[in-house]
């Protein structure tokens, strides 16, 4: 990989700009194949798509096709999703969708029915003498993928030589250990297609420095300023006060609110996150707030109302049977509120839940991405919901308020993007790092310039 130019832009806080091409280049696109989803980790599912023997999903990039599958209980397999025979797709992937999924004893080619078993071995060809005893079964297992699993999620990488996972995901894999996301499980997941580059849909959702304006009616819960950084290919950020560094901003993890009576505040905030989001909190959350005026008095400080709520949570949840996990205030400040792991991935998580976002390009046009969404959380044993992705247009009604606000964004900055009269961008140095960080780390793997000093 080629390193970065400039030593000065190591932790970014410099001002920088970087170009469009980024976005809006077809040639760039195509090379994006080769030498950038080839090449790196990226979620493919979560482990619970296949719970049992034989399951399977297949995760779909540009043209390429994965195929994943539950081989043995504690065994995940995963191939390119192609006959070795004359190359049709093995398992067939809907077009324009969000990849397969179902359960198979076997696979058996539609073609001429070479059949392969969940390790990817060929139990089956037609006439195979004809062959003359040439086909070994190396020539004729299906071409294997690597494939790991973190934080309850299945990856994949096509790079038969690649870093193993964990390495690939620190430091962010160490900082959200302790969030422990395989305890997690869906509560809802949905999709849609966009007409913009897979990076301006992931990249909505990176910093909050868009809240003031693209959802003002959060402004009244806190200023939603934050720190940025670089966490090596990854990146997080988290709640900082417009006077703070770096190193003193961290400690600002909680949202309590503003307003007089932090105890409404606190009730409102979350009535209004869970009914404008959908995420980043949960119901046994909601209602814990809501009984705040009757349990606390009036004029309860802010910090004291947030104690007694987060008393009253894990309380409720130990009620169900649900451990709250083990996060010390270092760990949470450290994590931050939300993290961006390289190349497509948004994950904004707290302890019992998290929300995120994946993003990926449809077809060959850069103008245009598959967005996904989804919501994980911990229930009480066999209480998680039974949920499928669910195709949803990008309206207000299937994805409520604040995500329908970031949605109003994408066209139109893919729109800008394609103007001739667009300088180039010019992200935030304090608090749009993680994106400066997705450009830098981009421009290694593309083997194009880096980000630029602004001139
Ligand atoms: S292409 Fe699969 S069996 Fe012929
Ligand atoms: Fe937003």
């Amino acid at each position: 990989m080629n390193q970065p130019t400039q030593l000065a832009i190591d932790d970014l806080s410099e001002p920088l700009a970087y170009p469009v091409e980024a976005y809006v280049s077809r040639a760039y696109a195509e090379a994006e194949a080769d030498r950038l989803w080839a090449k790196v980790w990226q979620h493919a599912g979560r482990v619970e798509d296949i719970p049992e023997v034989g399951d399977y999903i297949t995760y779909e990039i540009g043209k390429d096709s994965i195929l994943i599958v539950r081989a043995a209980p504690d065994r995940i397999t995963a191939f390119h999703n192609v006959c070795p025979h004359r190359g049709r797709r093995l398992v067939d992937t809907p077009a324009g969708g969000n990849g397969a999924r179902g359960s198979k004893p076997r696979f058996v080619c539609g073609f001429h029915g070479w059949t392969f078993d969940a390790e990817g071995r060929n139990t089956h060809i037609l006439d195979k003498t004809d062959w003359q005893g040439v086909l070994t079964d190396a020539r004729t297992c299906l071409t294997s993928v690597k494939v790991d699993t973190w934080g309850g999620w299945i990856w994949i990488n096509m790079d038969p030589d690649c870093v193993p996972l964990r390495d690939y995901l620190e430091p962010a894999a160490g900082l959200l250990d302790p969030f422990a996301f395989e305890k997690m499980r869906y509560r809802f997941r949905q999709w849609v297609v966009f007409d913009c580059n897979w990076k301006v849909a992931l990249e909505a959702f990176m910093e909050p420095y868009h809240v003031a304006a693209t959802h003002p009616q959060l402004l009244k819960y806190g200023d939603f300023y934050a720190w940025s950084k670089a966490q090596g290919l990854h990146g997080n950020d988290g709640y900082a006060s417009k006077q703070a560094d770096d190193s003193a901003a961290s400690t600002t993890v909680h949202r309590t609110g503003k307003g007089a009576d932090a105890r409404l505040m606190m009730a409102e905030m979350q009535k209004e996150f869970w009914e404008t989001v959908g995420a980043s909190t949960t119901q046994i959350m909601v209602d814990a707030a809501a009984r705040l005026p009757d349990e606390l008095p009036e004029g309860t400080p802010a910090a004291e109302v947030h104690h007694h709520w987060l008393e009253s949570v894990k309380a409720d949840y130990a009620a169900i049977g649900v451990a709250w996990p083990e996060i010390s205030e270092a760990q949470m400040a450290d994590a931050g509120l939300a993290w961006h792991i390289f190349p497509n991935m948004g994950i904004l998580q707290g302890p019992t839940f998290a929300l995120c976002y994946r993003t990926r390009p449809y077809g060959g046009d850069p103008g245009k991405c598959i967005y996904e969404a989804y919501a994980i959380e911990r229930f009480a044993e066999g209480q998680a919901p039974a949920t499928e992705w669910v195709h949803a247009e990008a309206t207000e009604d299937n994805w409520r308020k604040v995500i329908a606000q970031d949605f109003s964004n994408m066209v139109a900055v893919q729109q800008g993007l394609e103007s001739r009269g667009f300088r180039g961008a010019l992200p935030n140095p304090f608090q749009e790092r993680k994106v400066t960080n997705l450009h830098r780390n981009l421009a290694r793997y593309m083997g194009v310039g880096a980000p630029t000093p602004i001139e």
